[in-house]
């Protein structure tokens, strides 16, 4: 078959959805009942409008022994407060499906049991937000508050059965091992974050329930969820969220506010908008647990580790088992170890459940593995990049499989060149710039290449422009625009002809939007669609006597611009519009599918890490002052959606080494920092001169576009990179994120 000419795919073209999004058309959940109809969809206006604001619990364990909602539902214009003793039963069917841990889910207002601070113990309806938020202020609650336990690191508290893993005997190993090193690092909890708050808007129509949400998984998430909750069809549910404002994983799993919302709606027979506060997002929506992670490490002389071991704890609530799927394959596979033990608990603590953010498990697996690797290469007086090479395997550690494509190695060598790594000197606080010690440093990051079954439609009209619809969703990488790249290189067609809508649970289905699949999967959904139609388009035109292909070999003709024509013979050929006109076609439709197939290989994502950190001596300040990532993530669709993938997961991991701390105060288990203040993320300053490299190259066994994900491993390796450099400044190990300068003092 004649290749189709690619002119999208690989292009470093701006975003489709930039220009609705800088002047403010771009239709968030929260913003009903302003919304406009857009090119990209969005919804009609909703009347009536009403508000709710959620009251949340000042204790973390106990029983709430009285509510008074007198004054709140006394003022001018509440319609309802709904508590545990007013609310209706909700039938919560179980739904192991839509990333609810095991465990018992928490129920909004089923009891008088309060398991969290700032669970949701009433709701405001008024309406307007101020009447709400006055009436929500004018509950009032009264507990009876139990001891509660909120600290991973207290002494004698008991965890859940845990997860382990073994190959060889790494106990022996260890203790013939010519250099054991022994360490805890603990990573603190942080928040997501995303700058658009939690927010669900929903409306009932007899027994139907529409929810305007922020989530990253309209069908088998949202959907699903609010239909197991009420106890009706997942028919009578559908999920709209044309565009979500950052996620990082926040979205999901639909947290209890999306039920609250729904329900308000449903008790005063209005549609009714919530919107978490920034407070309310840190116990409304989960986060990146807090970790201890203690590494044993064994090599011989020369920097071959003969024996790892991992011993892994992590906080979840006590109603929720959340153990990170990520946390374990890292150790596994990274480095050809014959002897490694696992064994990985959870900590049932009086907090809310943690879920995924960026990088999951893998993020938290490569501090602990690649800052252990870097004290390794210390003590032997090994370059850290040669280390690494050192313990390179030849095929997955884990389980003898071929990889599809590791080029780890590449990374390495490409990311030592445009570094500069040779220049520096190894003897840790050797290198100064007046008042600043200088440091570098380098890690590894690893993230599984997933896939998910996907669909697309994708619909070719009379006009010539094609109509292409997933239900999946672009929390900020660019999904509107990279899928529309691909479309249109599939249907020969310019950018500019193909729309690209997505966020709706009527449309196709789409796995989550996580877990760096979307591209892989709903991409290579995208693409079977586009070649079907534009081979249903050729089939059509060859078979048509009164086409310029009548007859030609089906194989041979390819599409540019809309027009059909005869590879090697331009002249001969015709656009899909005469086409479509001629046969009386209003339209031409198809179904593109996608769903992975077994491998016989290990398929993951790679990079190499590289900062560089001046800190001074005298205040323990640390600045990054450049960072660069080198990947191996397969074919990049969209080198600049990549970018800034890439640079936004090395500022996240400035922020997870540096800055990023939920701090609890384990007295009441109030989180003290719930603010965009208290709680620091990277700003401008903190962010210096950041690089990206992508290797050439594809990965077809991964999936039919050639992809590998993106957006996890830019994150996976970045904390560790900066740690280690932040020792090669000081001589100072710090094992706790984030590195503080009290550390350094
Ligand atoms: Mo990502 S943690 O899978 O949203």
């Amino acid at each position: 078959m004649s290749p189709q000419p690619q002119a999208a795919v690989g292009a470093p073209l701006s975003r489709v959805d930039g220009r609705l999004k800088v002047t403010g058309q771009a239709d968030y959940a929260a913003d009903r009942p302003q919304a406009r109809t857009t090119s990209l969809g969005g919804t009609p206006i909703i009347q009536g409008v009403v508000h709710a604001v959620v009251v949340d619990s000042s204790i973390a364990v106990g029983r709430i022994t009285a509510i008074d909602t007198t004054a709140a539902e006394a003022q001018p214009g509440v319609l309802r407060v709904i508590t545990h003793l007013n609310a209706p039963t909700l039938p919560y069917r179980d739904n192991a499906g839509s990333n609810n841990p095991p465990g018992r889910r928490l129920r909004v207002f089923q009891d008088d049991r309060v398991l969290f601070h700032g669970q949701p113990v009433a709701v405001a309806v008024a309406t307007t937000l101020e009447a709400a938020q006055h009436a929500a202020s004018l509950v009032q609650v009264t507990y009876d508050a139990q001891d509660s336990s909120t600290d991973i690191s207290a002494p004698d508290n008991p965890t859940n059965t845990p997860q382990t893993y073994t190959r060889g005997d790494a106990q022996t190993a260890l203790a013939s091992a010519a250099v054991r090193l022994e360490m805890t690092y603990r990573p603190a909890r942080n928040h997501h974050n995303p700058m658009e708050p939690h927010a669900t808007t929903a409306r009932w129509d007899g027994d139907q329930l529409t929810v305007w949400d922020k989530t990253q998984w309209v069908i088998g998430g949202t959907q699903t969820e609010l239909a197991a909750v009420f106890g009706i069809p997942v028919a009578s549910v559908r999920v709209i969220a044309p565009f979500v404002g950052g996620g990082f994983g926040s979205g999901l799993r639909t947290w209890p506010h999306v039920t609250v919302a729904a329900l308000a709606a449903r008790e005063t027979g209005r549609p009714v908008k919530l919107v978490l506060t920034r407070r309310q997002q840190y116990f409304g929506a989960g986060y990146r647990p807090a970790y201890e992670y203690a590494v044993r490490l064994g090599s011989d002389g020369n920097g071959r580790v003969t024996a790892m071991t991992h011993d892994i704890r992590s906080e979840t609530s006590t109603y929720e088992n959340f153990a990170e799927r990520g946390i374990l394959p890292l150790g596994q596979t990274l480095y050809n170890t014959p002897n490694v033990s696992q064994t990985y608990r959870t900590v049932p603590l009086d907090v809310n459940t943690p879920v995924a953010m960026r990088g999951p498990g893998f993020a938290t697996a490569a501090y602990a593995i690649e800052s252990a690797m870097d004290e390794l290469a210390h003590e032997l007086g090994i370059d850290p990049i040669e280390l690494r090479l050192r313990n390179e395997p030849e095929a997955d550690p884990s389980n003898g499989q071929a990889f599809s494509t590791r080029r780890l190695r590449d990374c390495y060598t490409t990311g030592a060149r445009e570094f500069g790594w040779s220049a520096r000197n190894p003897t840790p606080r050797s290198t100064r710039d007046g008042d600043w010690l200088i440091g570098t440093g380098m890690a590894t990051g690893m993230y599984h290449t997933l896939r998910a079954a996907a669909q697309a439609s994708v619909r070719l009209d009379a006009d010539g422009t094609a109509l292409v619809q997933s239900a999946t969703i672009d929390m900020g990488p660019g999904t509107y625009t990279s899928m529309t790249q691909v479309a249109a290189d599939g249907l020969g067609l310019p950018m500019r002809r193909v729309t690209f809508r997505l966020g709706d649970s009527v449309m196709p289905n789409a796995p989550l939007h996580g877990g760096s699949l979307t591209m892989a999967s709903v991409g290579s959904a995208v693409q079977n669609g586009a070649d079907q139609l534009r081979q249903q388009a050729i089939q059509l035109a060859v078979g048509d006597e009164q086409s310029p292909l009548y007859g030609a070999d089906a194989n041979s003709v390819v599409v540019q611009s809309g027009r059909m024509y005869v590879s090697g013979d331009p002249s001969r050929g015709e656009t899909y519009e005469r086409l479509l006109a001629r046969n009386s076609r209003d339209s031409l439709e198809v179904l593109g599918s996608y769903s992975p197939a077994q491998s016989r290989f290990t398929i993951d994502a790679y990079a190499a890490v590289f900062a560089e950190v001046a800190v001074d001596a005298r205040l323990g300040l640390v600045r990054v002052r450049r960072m660069l990532g080198v990947y191996d993530a397969g074919r990049i669709i969209s080198p600049k959606l990549a970018d800034s993938q890439a640079l936004g997961g090395m500022v996240g991991g400035i922020g997870q080494a540096l800055l990023e701390h939920t701090v609890t105060d384990h007295r009441d288990g109030r989180i003290v920092n719930a603010n965009l203040a208290d709680y620091l993320v990277p700003v401008n300053a903190d962010v210096p001169d950041l690089r990206a490299i992508y290797l050439d190259g594809e990965d077809r066994e991964a999936d039919p576009i050639g992809v590998k994900g993106l957006g996890e491993v830019v994150l996976v390796g970045v904390a560790p990179a900066i740690a280690n450099a932040v020792f090669h400044a000081t001589g100072r190990r710090v094992r706790d994120l984030p590195i503080t300068a009290d550390a350094l003092l």
